[in-house]
């Protein structure tokens, strides 16, 4: 791809940041979780979410873009903190290359003491930033025993309103709802709106979803490649004035659709082998 550069600066909070730019989008990577904050469609609004209050220092995680979750979603009994440690570590650059589908950034996780209470495992994450934003991660097990974990890609986009919003998709699938202490149900509707919080995951769901944003005439198009697992989720009123790195109002902004493999949708990995986690996020206008 010609007319694209990249830029290794320095993001908020002094914390090292890889900017791309190509000739349909850019796009603003942090090393800290190797952590996507932002990526624009010429001519578009950001197709991302990122919250105005979101910290940025080493060892916490970033509130928006696209944390990734790994090795466990959530609480984890026996772990300290929700989600794992992937997203509070600073990756290492690995290398950043080009093809025909955009600017291509590879990390690997590194090694920690959190890591080494896992069987042994490597961890890479591919950013390729072009007409679409794709994002693989890809885990392989380097030990004799099966490795177990639970991984997602905790998108945040940016919406209009969220009033306006519906996320299509899931229709039939079954979901642990967490606000119902994870009470198990099944979705009726054909699209999914909003009016109170939203916390959702629907197993068993490996389809495309659409997020449909009626404000901003936007359709985003979450394509996934070996993502069994989708959490659908927004915090409104109360929630969002419970987070300090997250402000008031900003659940009107945003959804979150996450597409992973949590709950019983785990990963068992046996050794040797690779598991590969992939999203193609696109955008395309709401009448198309
Ligand atoms: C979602 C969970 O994936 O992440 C919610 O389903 C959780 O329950 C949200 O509140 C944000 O989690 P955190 O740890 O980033 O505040």
């Amino acid at each position: 791809m010609t007319n694209s550069s990249r830029m290794i600066g320095e993001g908020k909070g002094d914390l090292p940041k890889i900017e791309v730019q190509t000739k349909f989008s850019d796009a603003e990577i942090y090393l800290n979780g190797a952590h996507v904050t932002k990526f624009q469609r010429k001519g578009e609004p950001p197709l991302l979410f990122l919250s105005e209050k979101s910290r940025f220092e080493k060892g916490h995680p970033i509130r928006g873009g696209v944390p990734i979750i790994f090795p466990w979603f959530g609480a984890c009994e026996g772990k300290t903190g929700m989600h794992g440690f992937a997203r509070n570590q600073t990756w290492e650059l690995k290398e950043i290359s080009q093809n025909d589908s955009g600017v291509i950034v590879q990390f690997s996780l590194p090694d920690s003491a959190e890591s080494a209470q896992y069987p042994k495992f490597s961890a890479e994450y591919f950013v390729t930033v072009g007409e679409m934003l794709s994002l693989e991660l890809r885990v392989t097990n380097q030990s004799q025993e099966n490795f177990s974990f639970e991984n997602c890609l905790h998108t945040y986009f940016a919406v209009g309103e969220i009033g306006a919003v519906s996320v299509v998709g899931l229709k039939g699938a079954e979901y642990l709802d967490k606000t119902e202490n994870f009470a198990r149900k099944k979705e009726t509707a054909e699209q999914i709106t909003f009016s109170s919080e939203t916390d959702r995951a629907y197993l068993n769901t490996t389809g495309t979803i659409e997020i449909h944003d009626a404000k901003l005439k936007r359709k985003i198009i979450v394509e996934k490649e070996n993502s069994a697992s989708t959490v659908v989720w927004n915090p409104w009123i109360a929630k969002s004035k419970a987070m300090a790195d997250f402000g008031d109002d900003e659940y009107l902004r945003m959804v979150c659709v996450e597409s992973g493999n949590i709950a019983e949708n785990r990963i068992v990995l046996p050794p040797g082998k690779t598991s590969s986690l992939k999203i193609n996020l696109r955008s395309t206008s709401l009448d198309k």
